[in-house]
């Protein structure tokens, strides 16, 4: 999308055209290309059914808001998803009224989710088509009134008078993703740095960083959403004080981290617990386990298990009902026996490829089971089971 499609999809007619698309089908594309161009404007036809299709993209990360706002594909797939963003901002809203400054606003995945919680957000981006991007969104979910829309680089102005400051750098470029954190733009140390004045401040970074990375002081919370990690944020807020967080959304359920020591290793009991990546990204399996009254298979293994059910949201439970030495042979067997035909591979700490395990099996049967390939005490390991009731 240009600066020049924005300004005609905002005018009466591109309006007209972008509902008349609601819920309009791709594959029609040619087709209805051909029929509007008869009333309006090829330019115009071309930028609404590019951004009908960002839109029912955009319906992943924002539900139905998505009809209604704008996109550009980049803008898309770096904005942070209506249900991270609504935690985040409800954090920053129980802080008082203070207003934030969303420093790497994009199209306001984060700043929609603020203003949604009640607080004046000042939304800072350096690129002027962002910019106006965020404005258009704001002002169609009736949430422009609070926004402030500075364009500019960050690093020039800073978050100038807001308490709140959320810093979202840009981990890709035009030719990928960035892995070092002082290439993200702007550099992770200045972001922090940023965050660091902020009350509270945040920063958001990708899962995978290491827990070394986290500045002393800061809170680290892992958030998944329907079991998937989705990113983690570094809090600098009074309360935080070096916290390890887990929380998982949709639910809103959050663990902290007590500083526990690993878990027992265990024989294997009637339950096996898979964590959910938050917790184990946060490095808060021990803290799952010690509510579940449960130990690991192996050392090396976040699998944890018990002789008991326990209610949780961190882990997700299968009743066991066999363990064997890996073997595919005798996992054919098995099967073949019970008649499993539709069979679930979870792999932790194995090499096997699940397809290639289901396509030399190839279950029949009515039955369905869970086979977990991993190590118990070191040794290759098949549990079988299902999941718990
Ligand atoms: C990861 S995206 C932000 C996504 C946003 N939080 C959302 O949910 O939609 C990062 C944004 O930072 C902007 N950006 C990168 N470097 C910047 C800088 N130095 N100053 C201002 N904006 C910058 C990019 O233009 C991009 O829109």
């Amino acid at each position: 999308m240009t600066p020049e499609d924005l300004e005609i999809l905002l005018a009466p007619g591109g309006q007209e055209l972008l509902a008349g698309l609601r819920g309009h089908d791709p594959a029609d594309d040619l087709a209805v290309a051909t029929r509007l161009r008869r009333t309006y404007e090829a330019p115009l036809v071309a930028a609404a059914l590019t951004q009908t299709r960002l839109r029912q993209r955009g319906a992943a990360k924002f539900g139905a808001d998505a009809e209604r706002m704008y996109f550009t594909p980049h803008g898309l797939e770096q904005s942070t998803r209506a249900s991270v963003a609504d935690h985040r901002a409800r954090r920053f809203a129980a802080y008082g009224p203070g207003g934030v400054a969303d420093l790497c606003c994009g199209v306001g995945g984060d700043a929609i989710a603020l203003l949604r919680a009640g607080l004046a957000v000042t939304a800072v981006d350096r690129d002027p088509l962002t910019c106006a991007v965020v404005r258009a969104n704001a002002d169609a979910l009736g949430l422009g009134e609070q926004l402030e829309v500075v364009c500019a680089d960050v690093t020039d102005i800073g978050a100038g008078d807001r308490d709140g400051v959320f810093v979202d750098p840009a981990r890709r470029t035009a030719r990928g993703r960035v892995f070092d954190p002082e290439a993200y733009s702007p550099p992770l140390s200045w972001a922090l740095a940023a965050a660091a004045k902020g009350a509270p401040g945040a920063v958001k970074v990708a899962p995978g960083i290491p827990h070394e990375a986290v500045p002393e002081g800061a809170e680290a919370e892992w958030i998944s959403d329907g079991g998937d990690v989705k990113e983690a944020v570094l809090w600098f807020d009074a309360r935080a004080g070096g916290v390890r967080r887990a929380t998982l959304l949709p639910s809103g359920a959050t663990l902290l981290g007590r500083g526990l020591p690993d878990p027992p290793v265990r024989p294997v009991g009637r339950y096996l617990y898979e964590p959910d990546g938050a917790v184990i990204r946060a490095h808060l399996v021990a803290e799952a386990a010690e509510e579940l009254d449960g130990g690991l298979v192996d050392p090396t293994i976040a699998y944890v298990t018990a002789d008991e059910l326990h209610p949780t949201p961190y882990a997700t439970p299968y009743e066991i009902t066999d363990v064997l030495p890996f073997n595919l042979k005798r996992l054919k067997a098995l099967l073949r026996t019970r008649e499993v035909g539709t069979l679930t591979v979870k792999k932790r700490g194995s090499a096997v490829d699940p397809e290639d395990l289901r396509r030399r099996i190839r279950p029949q049967g009515p039955h369905s089971a869970t086979v977990f390939l991993t190590r118990v005490a070191g040794a290759p390991t098949m549990l079988l089971g299902q999941p718990a009731r």
